[in-house]
């Protein structure tokens, strides 16, 4: 099964996506993750990459499709995945299909602006898991802590409003030739998810489709 999650920031693409990782055991690849580890990595493109997201840009096609194809290499992957926001553009959709990576499921999430604001500025997240909290709408058991480690819940640095704006404008911009390349594609199933039920209802939804033959 290789599904992809499309959405703005804060629709619930990564927390779903855990659920998924979890039901189906699948791994969740997101790259967001990715890059906010080799920003810790302090590489050679750390700084760089780390003005990007706090600039809520869009790293480039180039260094995401390398980081992305090396994930897909690993055993992990040979049974499917989740792509957790990629591909963010037609260029990396275009790659995905080059690599001859087949895709069976796309998720598109939407939920209103409004809400997505509330969430973002209560996520926490537990670093090196990739694990997803909100303060009030999905707590951690103690509080600033990840359930299974106990470790401090970070918060991310684009999650201030200022950039969260300029990454939603962003992805207004890119998801409209994305979303009509993947429509255009009759052997793909394509489905709209209201992202802004509660989170065990959005998951009901999915197993719904996903358990579909
Ligand atoms: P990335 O990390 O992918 O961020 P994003 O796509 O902007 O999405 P988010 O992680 O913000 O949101 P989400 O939809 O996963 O929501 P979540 O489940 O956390 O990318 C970050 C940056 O990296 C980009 O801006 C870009 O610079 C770069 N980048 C990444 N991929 C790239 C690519 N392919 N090309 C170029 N650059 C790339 O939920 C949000 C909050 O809401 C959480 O607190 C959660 O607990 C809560 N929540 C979730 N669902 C619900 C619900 N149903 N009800 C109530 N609360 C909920």
């Amino acid at each position: 099964m290789r599904i992809i999650l499309l959405g703005a920031p804060g629709t619930g693409k990564g927390t779903q996506g855990k659920f998924i990782e979890k039901k189906y055991n699948i791994p969740k690849i997101s790259t967001g993750d990715i890059l906010r580890k080799k920003i810790e990595e302090n590489h050679q493109i750390s700084k760089k990459i780390n003005e990007i997201l706090k600039n809520g840009k869009l790293v480039s096609d180039k260094i995401v499709c390398n980081l992305l194809n090396e994930r897909l290499n690993k055993s992990d992957c040979k049974n499917g995945f989740i792509l957790d926001g990629f591909p963010r553009t037609k260029k990396q959709a275009i790659y995905l299909s080059k690599i001859n990576v087949k895709i069976d499921y796309i998720l598109e999430f939407i939920v209103p602006y409004e809400i997505i604001l509330q969430r973002v500025s209560g996520r926490r997240i537990h670093f090196s898991s990739g694990r997803i909290y909100h303060i009030n709408f999905n707590p951690p058991k103690e509080k600033n802590k990840d359930d299974i480690t106990k470790e401090q819940l970070s918060i991310r640095e684009d999650d201030k409003i200022s950039s969260v704006k300029k990454r939603l404008k962003e992805y207004e911009e890119k998801i409209i030739p994305l979303r009509k390349y993947y429509l255009e594609k009759p052997e793909l199933k394509y489905f709209k998810i209201d992202g802004a039920e509660k989170l065990s209802n959005i998951f009901k939804k999915i197993e719904s489709i996903l358990n579909k033959k």
